[in-house]
């Protein structure tokens, strides 16, 4: 287990960074990639411990994948039902979106494939995906009665389904999508709030019929999956860049801007939550890249006051709590996040490990059942903290950590290769 020391920055943030390609686009690209037919070219793919998991059990299915170099990919599909029934176990590692979104395709494949993770992966609920996808006529059997990986799919003549998601997930809301590219008649897929749309956007670019009205797509099957211009290019993460954003609210007199991030507005809750809190952030630059936002984030130090999060927000930043709840302990005010009891089943239970860990760097934080109360701005001090193997939670103690009095260690640091393997390059060249 690595160890990561880190001081108090002694100087304001500066400079001009990019962050890393986006994890969620990145397991899709290769996905729809092993779909297509013939060669596509994954540009600003994000390597990862995560994606890397996708590419292995993708070529295990059958497609040919090369790496260029870190960042570039050629996948080679053979289309939609060229795939072949994998001889070995289909390992995900620790990451949730393989699992997901993976078994949505093989729910789709005439044949056996069985996926397994990382032991932290193993304790994360699959029943949300078995049971619709059971519904469309795959076998699913999964341990502790259906609900826990490894997964062993049968799939194959699926029928359409009309279903709707006792709780917004993008993961699941993907599986269903990709699997109902292979039944025999339209899906329809809800959603109580609306998550990410990666997968609805990058279907469409790919001539699936797909409508789409507030949080509800109807999807038909199809045969054919046509990459435009045979390629994908991957915009900058802004669950990754949020890390930055808050660090240079929270060192005074910082002022960076983090170029090319992407910003579907189903992923930039944080940024309204921020503006409630009186955070200067200039969005400039907006432009298209491959179907999604793209665009240049100023951002200078700033007083912060608290806000509450709750509702349809919760899903447009649910990835960026452990990071939002660092800016809340120096904020005026208690922040309040309601209706974000999906935080427990991430990488980590991140209301539980968040609370713990920060309470060691002197937050005052309640845990809630679905969120936190955060009471500022509390002085922090640097502390020994543990990442609890969640890369978020990692980054999130690093940034309290620049903002703390005295030294940090964060233990099991080596977890930030999930989505963010440069994060002290990055962190160095704005320091
Ligand atoms: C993701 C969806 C979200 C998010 C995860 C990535 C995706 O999970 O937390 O990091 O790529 O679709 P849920 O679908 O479980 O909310």
């Amino acid at each position: 287990m690595s160890e990561f020391h880190i001081s108090p920055i002694a100087k304001p943030l500066r400079g001009t960074i990019r962050v890393p390609a986006d994890k969620s686009i990145s397991h899709r690209a290769a996905i729809l990639g092993a779909l297509g037919d013939g060669e596509t070219r994954v540009e600003n793919f994000l390597p990862s411990e995560t994606t890397h998991a996708t590419l292995n059990c993708l070529r295990a299915l059958g497609a040919e994948i090369e790496t260029i170099d870190a960042t570039t990919l050629v996948v080679r599909g053979r289309g939609m039902r060229a795939l072949r029934e994998p001889n070995d176990v289909l390992f995900c590692a620790g990451s949730g979106t393989t699992m997901r979104l993976l078994s949505g395709v093989c729910a789709g494949q005439n044949f056996l494939s069985i996926l397994d993770g990382a032991p932290a992966l193993k304790r994360r609920p699959m029943a949300r995906v078995a049971e619709p996808l059971r519904a469309m006529g795959a076998t699913i059997l999964a341990r502790d009665n259906g609900k826990l990986p490894p997964l062993a799919i049968r799939g194959g003549n699926l029928r359409g389904i009309d279903y709707t998601l006792p709780v917004a997930s993008a993961q699941v809301k993907s599986a269903i999508l990709l699997a109902a590219l292979f039944a025999d008649s339209p899906t329809t897929v809800r959603e109580p709030s609306l998550s990410r749309d990666h997968t609805e956007r990058m279907l469409k670019a790919c001539g699936a019929e797909l409508q789409i009205a507030n949080r509800e797509s109807r999807i038909h099957p199809t045969s054919r999956l046509a990459i435009p211009n045979s390629q994908f290019a991957i915009p900058n993460d802004f669950s990754s860049a949020a890390f930055f954003l808050i660090a240079a609210l929270l060192a005074p007199q910082s002022e960076i801007c983090i170029q090319a991030v992407g910003v579907n507005p189903t992923r930039t809750g944080l940024l309204d939550a921020l503006a409630r809190m009186g955070a200067q952030i200039k969005i400039e630059n907006t432009r298209n890249e491959s179907g999604e936002p793209i665009a240049d984030l100023i951002v200078r130090a700033s007083e912060l006051r608290a806000t509450e999060i709750a509702g349809d927000e919760v899903p447009r930043m649910i990835d960026e709590f452990p990071i939002l709840a660092i800016a809340a302990t120096q904020a005026r005010g208690e922040t309040s996040v309601r209706d974000a009891q999906e935080l427990r089943v991430k990488e980590s239970d991140r209301i539980g490990t968040l609370a713990q860990e920060i309470r060691k760097m002197g937050a005052q934080i309640e845990e809630r059942a679905d969120g936190f109360v955060i009471a500022g701005p509390t002085p922090l001090r640097g502390a020994r903290v543990h990442a609890h193997n969640d890369h978020r939670l990692a980054m999130s103690l690093a940034v309290a950590a620049l903002v703390a009095r005295g030294e940090t260690v964060i233990d099991g640091w080596e977890c930030v290769a999930d989505s963010f393997p440069n994060f002290e390059n990055v962190l160095r060249a704005c320091s």
